[in-house]
């Protein structure tokens, strides 16, 4: 077993501990900046991030932060790289590595991920930049006829080959195959189609030799399209991932993390509270983008003189999360700052 392998998994999964996401893409963070007035220029998205990293206490619920390549390459503004600004603080600095999604050829409204021609070298440079994991997003889509078979396994073999790469760099992987939440399907059909796109990512993953024992899956919950009329209740959302997930994910990958997906950030630390109570043979924690950044980026509106108060809302919300996954999460949280 590598041992520098297993030190960042068990450091990623630390009890009490969850993953930053902050790897916005270019099309991505501007999307979120405009909705606020704020212009995506470089320097803006470089003080956006340092705000982020240099917030007080957070390594008390952060154990590791997904960069952008962008970010890889920035300095905050004391001239520290910004990989080194997390090491620092105890926070693991991971990176993005895929190269966001194209449409699949001959298969209308499905996606299939770019990024493994080059990644072999690009890992190294990673690596020597400080990352000590990367992360790589599929795509699958829910609608009439999709996802395909054929969607479903091209970007599951391509996760297999970027974690195997991964591993070859001695860099953790985090395999993420997110199916979205956009449109207005069940419940029964999310699960479905997980379940299906899971087992395939396993076979994947063990057709590529990826060391289960050296990863992270970074999935969904179980949730209805968010045009779908009836929404879950909390306990129902949380007894069909578990299902889910137990039927799918080997108990040999140690840990499970969420990604937020679009749910308000309050509601998904109430659905990872109830799905954090259960008893599993992996470790449960979040990798948020959204539900964590949402309220400090509302208030950050590229304003240095607001930086402390986001800064504030960003603790608060890794701490509510940090408190979910020890199922202790309660609504009074949101009040009481501590
Ligand atoms: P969200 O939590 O905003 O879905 O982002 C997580 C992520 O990393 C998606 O790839």
């Amino acid at each position: 077993m590598n041992s520098q392998m297993q030190s960042t998994v068990e450091a990623l999964i630390a009890s009490g501990k969850g993953i930053l996401a902050a790897d916005e893409s270019f099309p991505t963070i501007e999307k979120r900046f405009k909705a606020l007035g704020i212009q995506s220029t470089e320097e803006a998205r470089r003080a956006y991030r340092e705000m982020l990293f240099t917030t007080p206490r957070l390594s008390e619920y952060i154990s590791g932060t997904i960069l952008f390549d962008e970010t890889m390459h920035q300095r905050s503004t004391d001239g520290i790289p910004m990989a080194e600004v997390l090491a620092k603080r105890g926070i693991i600095p991971g990176i993005k590595v895929d190269k966001g999604t194209v449409a699949l050829a001959a298969f209308a409204g499905e996606k299939i991920t770019e990024g493994l021609d080059t990644l072999r070298d690009r890992l190294i440079e990673y690596r020597e930049l400080g990352a000590r994991f990367t992360k790589w997003r599929a795509v699958i889509t829910i609608g009439d006829h999709i996802p395909t078979r054929t969607c479903i396994d091209v970007n599951a073999a391509a996760l297999a080959q970027f974690a195997a790469l991964s591993q070859e760099a001695e860099l953790v992987p985090i395999v993420e195959p997110e199916v979205l939440m956009n449109g207005s399907h069940t419940m029964e059909r999310c699960e479905e189609v997980a379940s299906t796109t899971l087992r395939s990512v396993f076979v994947a993953l063990f057709k590529q030799r990826v060391v289960l024992e050296h990863m992270l899956l970074k999935t969904g919950m179980i949730l209805p399209g968010e045009e779908h009329p009836a929404q879950a209740e909390v306990e129902l959302v949380a007894e069909t991932t578990l299902r889910c997930l137990r039927r799918a994910v080997p108990a040999a990958v140690p840990g499970i993390v969420f990604l937020s997906g679009g749910q308000s950030d309050e509601v998904a630390t109430q659905r990872l509270n109830a799905i954090c109570r259960a008893a599993v043979p992996w470790k449960l924690s979040f990798s948020f983008g959204r539900a964590l950044q949402a309220p400090a980026l509302t208030i950050w509106k590229g304003f240095s003189n607001n930086v402390a108060a986001a800064q504030e809302a960003l603790r608060h919300r890794a701490q509510c999360n940090s408190f979910a996954l020890q199922g202790k999460y309660s609504a009074e949280m949101e009040t009481r700052h501590t």
